[in-house]
C-alpha cells in the first residue's frame, strides 16, 4: 500500500510557495483583497466544522449557541455599516446571493435588464445562451441597459426607452464586474419602479467603496436590494451577502435557505462580523485611499500614453483602472506576459469587442485593481512606479530589471494595514 503523505506533504510545500511567490508580486486582480490576520484566523477555527440551517435561533442543529450569536451580531453589525433594514449574511458567495434575488423576486420567463458582459457585466446576470446564471439557473431572460462607451455607463435616455419597451420586466440590475463609475441610479429607479420593475444593485465589487462612503449610495439612490461578495474592496473571507429594505427580507430570508443554500459557512460568518467592524472603524479612510490610488494610477498610465479608458471623466471613481492593451496583442496575451514578469491582472472584454470579432480569451483589455495592493500600505508614489512598471512591463521591455524591480517595491509592503493591528500578510510561506 503506497503511501499519500508525499501527496499531502507536497500540496503544503504548494502552498507555501504561491505564498513566496505572491509576496513577490503585484497583486492586482480588481475582485481579490487580503484579509487581516485575525480574520485568517477565525477561518480556520472549529466554526468550519460545524452545521447550522437556517436563521438564528430557528436553526435545523443543535450546537448553536455561540454560532447564533456571532450571526446575530454579524448582521446587526451589517445593518450598521450599510444602513440597510435587511441583512443575510448567509449566501457562500456573490453569485448564491443574485440567485437568491432572482429566485425571491422573479419567475422563470420573466426578463431582468443588466450590463452585457463588454460592457462591464457578471456572467452571473448574463443569458443562457452564454451560460450565464440568470439565464441557465434561473430561466430570466436578459435585457441589456443601453451603454455610453466614452462615459463607460449606462445611457440613461436610451434606456429609458427600452423599459418602455419591454414585455415581463422584473428586474432591473445595477452594478458590474468592469465598474469605473457610479451608476445613474437616481435617474433611472423611478421609471423602472413605475414599470413594476424592482430595482437591484450588484455591488460585488464596489460594496468596500459603498460602505466607505467614497462611490455612490444605493439603497439611498433607489436600490430596493443590494448584493455583494464580501473580499473584494471589503478585504473579508470569501462570500456573499444580501441586504435590502424591510418588505423584502421575508422573501429573501426563503431564497437563501432552503433556496439556495443549505448549511451556510459559519466560520465565513465569524469572519464577515469581524471585517464589518474592521470597516466601520477603518472603512471610510480606507475607501478614500483606493479611489485616489486608482485615480493615480490611471493617471500615470494615461500620461505614458497608455490606452486607459474613461478618460472623459476622469478614468476611474472606483478600485479600477481598464486599459485598452489591442496595440501590444490582445488582453489574453498581456495578462500572460505580465504574470511571467509577476504582475497578477486580469484580461477584460472591453465595449466594442464582440463586433471587432474578440472574445474573452483574447479581449481587448486588462483591468487592473489597486484594493489589495492599498491593503498593503502603497500610496500615490507607489501607483506612479507601478504605472511605469507596467508601460515596460506590458511591452515587454527590461524583463529582468521589471522582475527586480517588483520584488524590491513589495519588500516594503507586506503588512496587512487597515485594521486593528497590523499584522503580516503572508505566514504560510
Ligand atoms: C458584479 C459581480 N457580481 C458577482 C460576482 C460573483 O461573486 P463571487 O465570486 O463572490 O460569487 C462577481 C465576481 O467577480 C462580480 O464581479
Amino acid at each position: 500500500m503506497p503511501s499519500y503523505k508525499p501527496e499531502f506533504d507536497s500540496v503544503i510545500r504548494k502552498v507555501k510557495q504561491h505564498e513566496k511567490w505572491f509576496s513577490e508580486s503585484l497583486p492586482m486582480i480588481a475582485s481579490e483583497n487580503v484579509a487581516s490576520k485575525r480574520v485568517r484566523e477565525v477561518m480556520s477555527s472549529d466554526l468550519g466544522h460545524r452545521y447550522a440551517e437556517g436563521w438564528p435561533g430557528e436553526r435545523v442543529y443543535a450546537g448553536c449557541r455561540y454560532i447564533d450569536q456571532i450571526e446575530l451580531q454579524a448582521i446587526a453589525l451589517g445593518k450598521k455599516l450599510f444602513r440597510a433594514d435587511f441583512v443575510d449574511v448567509r449566501p457562500i458567495s456573490g453569485v448564491v446571493a443574485n440567485l437568491a434575488v432572482y429566485s425571491a423576486l422573479s419567475a422563470p420567463g420573466d426578463r431582468m435588464m443588466a450590463l452585457s458582459i463588454p460592457n462591464g457585466g457578471h456572467i452571473s446576470h448574463g443569458k443562457k445562451d452564454f451560460s450565464g446564471s440568470a439565464g441557465l439557473v434561473h430561466s430570466l431572460d436578459i435585457d441589456y441597459f443601453a451603454f455610453d462607451r466614452e462615459h463607460m455607463n449606462i445611457d440613461v435616455d436610451e434606456t429609458k426607452k427600452r423599459i418602455g419597451a419591454a414585455k415581463k420586466l422584473r428586474l432591473a440590475m445595477f452594478g458590474g464586474s468592469l465598474f469605473l463609475f457610479p451608476h445613474p441610479l437616481k435617474e433611472l429607479a423611478g421609471a423602472f419602479k413605475d414599470a413594476g420593475v424592482t430595482v437591484c444593485y450588484d455591488a460585488a465589487h464596489v460594496i468596500g467603496l459603498v460602505a466607505g462612503g467614497e462611490f455612490q449610495d444605493p439603497l439611498r439612490e433607489g436600490a430596493q436590494v443590494m448584493t455583494f461578495s464580501t473580499h473584494k474592496t471589503l478585504f473579508g473571507p470569501q462570500g456573499g451577502t444580501v441586504v435590502s429594505s424591510a418588505e423584502f427580507g421575508e422573501q429573501l430570508k426563503k431564497a437563501v435557505f432552503p433556496g439556495t443554500t443549505s448549511n451556510h459557512h459559519l466560520h465565513s460568518v465569524a469572519a464577515k462580523a469581524m471585517v464589518f467592524a474592521e470597516f466601520l472603524e477603518f472603512g471610510h479612510r480606507y475607501a478614500k485611499d483606493v479611489v485616489r490610488n486608482a485615480q493615480a494610477l490611471a493617471g500615470r498610465l494615461a500620461g505614458l500614453g497608455e490606452s486607459v479608458l474613461g478618460e472623459a471623466d476622469g478614468y476611474t471613481k472606483s478600485h479600477q483602472v481598464a486599459v485598452d492593451v489591442t496595440e501590444y496583442g490582445d488582453g489574453g496575451a498581456v495578462e500572460k506576459l505580465l504574470e511571467s514578469q509577476n504582475i497578477i491582472v486580469n484580461r477584460q472584454l472591453i465595449p466594442g469587442d464582440l463586433q471587432a470579432g474578440r472574445h474573452y480569451t483574447n479581449p481587448g483589455g486588462i483591468r487592473l485593481g489597486v484594493a489589495e495592493l492599498t491593503r498593503l500600505g502603497m500610496g500615490k508614489g507607489e501607483m506612479a512606479e507601478i504605472a511605469e512598471i507596467l508601460h515596460d512591463a506590458m511591452a515587454g521591455r527590461k524583463r529582468r530589471e521589471v522582475v527586480g524591480r517588483v520584488r524590491e517595491m513589495r519588500k516594503g509592503f507586506d503588512r496587512v494595514k487597515y485594521s486593528f493591528t497590523e499584522s503580516p500578510a503572508y505566514f504560510f510561506r
